[in-house]
This record gives structure tokens, C-alpha cells and sequence, in this order.
């Protein structure tokens, strides 16, 4: 009977039907489902803390507004994500624990520091650039609650995106030493930036299935070259430099071919030993801990209600 309801199911993806929370479906798209979701999400909400650092910071009160908004989309999209997670049957107090014990994976980027106020610029260019191209591919995925989720998460992101790119052209026509930190922002970001958006084809090891699934719309290094052809006639614009000798247009591709991406450095901070790994999780942990009261008075102040209810 199994085997019938998963040739249903493929029926069903061939025909690109949105797979829905009730419907049944192989439980390795479950898993692989709530893996990618969640990580997304929990992506979402350590990504906040490196924008939080320069919240009371802001140069003027324009730009304190835009950037308090943008991290409090942020925090929308990661309970946006958190609830579709949840309709695959595992439950926030799961995805919490996996979170804080150190089980879960969230995305490389947000283990780099911020050092200056360009970096608010550099993340939303750059950061929150690579994140629209991988997803708004995923507004076309197969499961109905996710791409749903990724068509608002999208209109958002591409405010990000423009703050941050206002930001970054606004020190490049500053004073020199602001179009120095702008430079010096792009430096440091632009290959973290790359690395976002997962390890080669050749090594990742979800895109084959994912594909076959249409979770995944387009693979690991087609993302990475669509965002290297869109960003950098944005860098021309700008007057920066691209950190990278080997960056050229390709007439024959119509692609730019770039330099070698340093994998071990990836794989280092994706297995905990980035800049700020330690950092960023201890600041996950102590929000949650210290938020303990919170939590349980408003269970509390729940069950008070639904007694006088019934009384
Ligand atoms: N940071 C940390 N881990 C990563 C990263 C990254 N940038 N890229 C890949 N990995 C992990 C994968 O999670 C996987 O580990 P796992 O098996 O323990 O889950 C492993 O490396 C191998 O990678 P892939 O086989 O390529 O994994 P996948 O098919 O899931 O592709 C990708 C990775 C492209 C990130 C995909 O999961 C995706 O599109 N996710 C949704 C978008 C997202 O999470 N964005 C987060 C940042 S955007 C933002 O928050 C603003």
C-alpha cells in the first residue's frame, strides 16, 4: 500500500502540486523537510544578533528605524518558519532544545563579527542579496506551508537588501574614510557571502534529493554564480573592489568565472569554531533562560483564565 501512495505522492510533485501538512508523504521528506525548515528558521533568529549589536548605535534616527525594522522582520520570519516547521509534526520545545544544545545547524554567515557600521551595510547587500536569490526559488518548493512562508519572507528581504545597498552607497560617496569602511566591509564579507550558500555541487550531499522533491528549485553553485553576476555590476557602481584577483567576465559563459572559495574555513565554522559561534549561542541560551519567567508567568496567567472558565 506504501508503494502505492508514494507513486501517488510523486504523481503529485511531477504535476507540481503543493504537498500540504495532512497529505501523506515519504517520511524522508518529512525529515529532510523539517532538517532544511528548521535550520532555516533557527538561521533566522541567531541571524538577528549581529544587526542587534549596532541597533543603539545607528548613525541617525532614519537609519536606527530601518535597521530595528529589519531585524524585527527577521525575528517574524524565524517563528514564520517555526510554525511550518511544526505542521510536520515536531514540536518549537524540540527545535528550541536542538538549537540550544548545539545539535542544530543554522547558517555560516552570522558567525562573523560586526565591526563597523558598514557591516549593517555589507549584510544587507550582500547577505541578505544571496538570501533572496536562494530563496525566491523556494516560493516555487513542494511543500505548500514553506513557500507560502518564503513569498512574504521575500518582499521582506528585498527591503533588507535595499537598506543595506543605500547604506553602502551612501558611504561610498562620503568622505574617503568612509568609502574605506565600505571597502573594508566588502573585504570581509564577500567570501562568507559566497560560502552562504552551501558547499559545491559536487559535495553537497541534499541537492540530488532535494531536487527530485522540487524542495530544492536550483543547486548550491547556480545560486552562487547568479549572485556573483548580479552583485557585481553593483560593486562597479558602488567604486569598490571585488576582494578577488581572479574575478573576470567570461564573454564565451556570459558568466564571471571567480577564485577559489576557502572550504576548510566553511567547514570550520559550520562545525562551531567561526569568529563568533561561541558567542552567538551563548547569547541564544541566556535570552532563553533569563526569558524562564516570562514564559511560565504567562502560562500561569493561561491556566488562571481557562479555570475562571469553567468556574
Ligand atoms: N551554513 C551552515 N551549514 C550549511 C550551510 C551554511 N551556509 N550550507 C550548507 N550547510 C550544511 C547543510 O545544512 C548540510 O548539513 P546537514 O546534513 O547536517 O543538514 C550540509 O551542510 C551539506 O549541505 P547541502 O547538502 O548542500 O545541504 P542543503 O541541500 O540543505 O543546501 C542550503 C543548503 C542551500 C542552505 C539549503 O538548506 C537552503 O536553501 N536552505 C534554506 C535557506 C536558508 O536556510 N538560509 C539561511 C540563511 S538566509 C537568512 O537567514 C537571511
Amino acid at each position: 500500500e506504501v508503494k502505492n501512495l508514494e507513486e501517488i505522492f510523486e504523481a503529485r510533485i511531477a504535476r507540481d502540486e503543493k504537498i500540504e501538512p495532512k497529505d501523506w508523504m515519504p517520511e524522508k521528506y518529512r525529515q529532510t523537510h523539517i532538517r532544511q525548515i528548521s535550520q532555516h528558521a533557527h538561521s533566522e533568529i541567531i541571524g538577528m544578533l549581529p544587526e542587534g549589536n549596532w541597533i543603539t548605535r545607528a548613525p541617525s534616527l532614519r537609519r536606527k528605524a530601518a535597521l530595528l525594522a529589519k531585524v524585527q522582520d527577521e525575528a517574524g520570519h524565524g517563528l514564520y518558519l517555526y510554525s511550518a516547521c511544526e505542521t510536520l509534526g515536531v514540536s518549537r520545545d524540540e527545535l528550541y532544545e536542538q538549537l540550544h544544545s548545539g545539535k542544530a545547524k543554522y547558517s555560516s554567515i552570522f558567525n562573523y563579527p560586526t565591526i563597523t557600521w558598514a557591516d549593517m551595510g555589507a549584510i544587507g547587500w550582500l547577505v541578505d542579496g544571496a538570501a533572496i536569490i536562494n530563496q525566491v526559488p523556494l516560493c516555487n518548493t513542494s511543500f505548500g506551508p514553506y513557500a507560502r512562508a518564503m513569498v512574504r519572507v521575500c518582499k521582506e528581504e528585498s527591503f533588507h537588501q535595499r537598506q543595506g545597498y543605500e547604506i553602502m552607497l551612501t558611504l561610498c560617496r562620503g568622505t574617503e574614510e568612509q568609502k574605506a569602511m565600505a571597502q573594508d566591509a566588502l573585504n570581509r564579507w564577500w567570501w562568507p557571502s559566497l560560502m552562504m550558500l552551501g558547499p559545491t555541487d559536487a559535495e553537497s550531499v541534499h541537492t540530488e534529493q532535494s531536487m527530485k522533491w522540487k524542495l530544492k528549485r536550483k543547486s548550491n553553485d547556480e545560486l552562487r554564480q547568479q549572485f556573483i553576476d548580479q552583485t557585481v555590476p553593483q560593486a562597479d557602481l558602488l567604486g569598490l573592489t571585488i576582494p578577488d584577483p581572479d574575478l573576470k567576465f567570461n564573454e564565451e559563459t556570459g558568466h564571471y568565472d571567480f577564485g577559489e572559495i576557502d572550504w576548510d574555513e566553511f567547514w570550520q565554522v559550520v562545525k562551531g569554531h567561526g569568529p563568533c559561534n561561541k558567542e552567538r549561542m551563548s547569547a541564544r541560551v541566556n535570552a532563553w533562560n533569563n526569558g524562564e519567567w516570562v514564559r511560565d508567568a504567562a502560562m500561569a496567567y493561561a491556566e488562571k483564565n481557562e479555570k475562571r472558565k469553567v468556574a
